[in-house]
C-alpha cells in the first residue's frame, strides 16, 4: 500500500467518524485506568451488556487504587455478568502490581511497558496508549483485523499466527501522523468494523472508505 492510499483511507475514516459516531462512555474519558476497565471489558462482551456494567464497576471502583484494595470476591461480584473471570482477575492483579510499594498506581504510557504488566497483550497495550495517552500506536483486535483484511489484504487470514503479524504491520501503516489523530482513527477502525464492515455483511454501499478498500473498489451499487 502507497503513502497516499493511507492516507486517503485515515483521512475519509476520521471525517466519517466525526459524523457518526456512538457517544460512548469510555471515549468520554483519558484516564487510564478507565480505558483499561472499558477495553478488558470490550474484549469478550458485546457493547450493550458494557454499557450496564461499567459504569457500576467504576462506581464501586472508581481508582485503580479502590480496586486494589478490594477483596477478590468483591471484584468477581462487580464482574458478575461479564463473564470471562480471567479478565477481571488480571485486572485485580495489575491494580495491585502498579500500587505496590508505594506505586503511585499510574500506568505506563509506551506500548510496551504496558505489555509487560499482568494481562496486558499487544491489544489493550495499544488501546490504552492511543485511547487515554494518545500516542501514535496499532491496536489490532478480531474487529479491526476484520477491516484491514478486507481492505487491504484479502488474501490474509487473520487466525493465523503469521498473517496476524502482518495485518499489525499493514496498521502501522495506515497509522495517521500524530497522536490525537492516532485516538480518533483507532476509534474510526472499531466502529466502522462494528457498523459498517461487520462479521456478517460488509455494508460497502455505505463504507466511507471504499474508494480506497480492495475489497470495496469492486462493489457495484446494484449488487446489494
Ligand atoms: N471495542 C473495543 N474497544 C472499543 C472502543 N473503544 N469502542 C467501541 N468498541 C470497542
Amino acid at each position: 500500500m502507497d503513502a497516499s492510499t493511507a492516507r486517503d483511507f485515515s483521512r475519509r475514516l476520521r471525517a466519517w467518524f466525526r459524523r457518526h459516531h456512538r457517544d460512548l462512555p469510555w471515549r468520554r474519558t483519558r484516564d487510564p485506568y478507565r480505558i483499561l476497565v472499558s477495553e478488558l471489558m470490550l474484549q469478550q462482551t458485546q457493547v450493550s451488556r458494557v454499557l450496564e456494567f461499567y459504569p457500576r464497576f467504576l462506581d464501586r471502583f472508581p481508582t485503580v487504587h479502590h480496586l486494589a484494595q478490594a477483596s477478590p470476591g468483591h471484584v468477581r461480584e462487580a464482574w458478575e455478568g461479564l463473564g470471562y473471570y480471567a479478565r477481571a482477575r488480571n485486572l485485580h492483579a495489575l491494580a495491585r502490581h502498579v500500587t505496590r510499594d508505594g506505586g503511585d498506581g499510574s500506568l505506563p504510557a509506551h506500548p510496551d511497558a504496558l505489555r509487560a504488566l499482568p494481562g496486558i497483550g499487544a491489544y489493550t497495550a495499544g488501546a490504552v496508549a492511543s485511547f487515554a495517552y494518545e500516542r501514535r500506536a496499532a491496536a489490532v483486535d478480531t474487529n479491526v483485523a476484520r477491516v484491514l483484511t478486507r481492505a487491504f489484504a484479502p488474501r490474509l487470514d487473520p487466525k493465523r499466527p503469521r498473517d496476524l503479524t502482518r495485518l499489525w504491520g499493514i496498521a502501522e501503516r495506515v497509522l495517521p501522523r500524530t497522536g490525537t489523530a492516532t485516538w480518533v482513527h483507532n476509534q474510526a477502525l472499531m466502529e466502522l468494523g462494528a457498523l459498517v464492515c461487520t462479521a456478517r455483511v460488509a455494508r460497502c454501499g455505505a463504507c466511507p472508505v471504499r474508494a480506497a478498500c480492495k475489497t470495496g473498489r469492486t462493489f457495484r451499487r446494484n449488487s446489494e
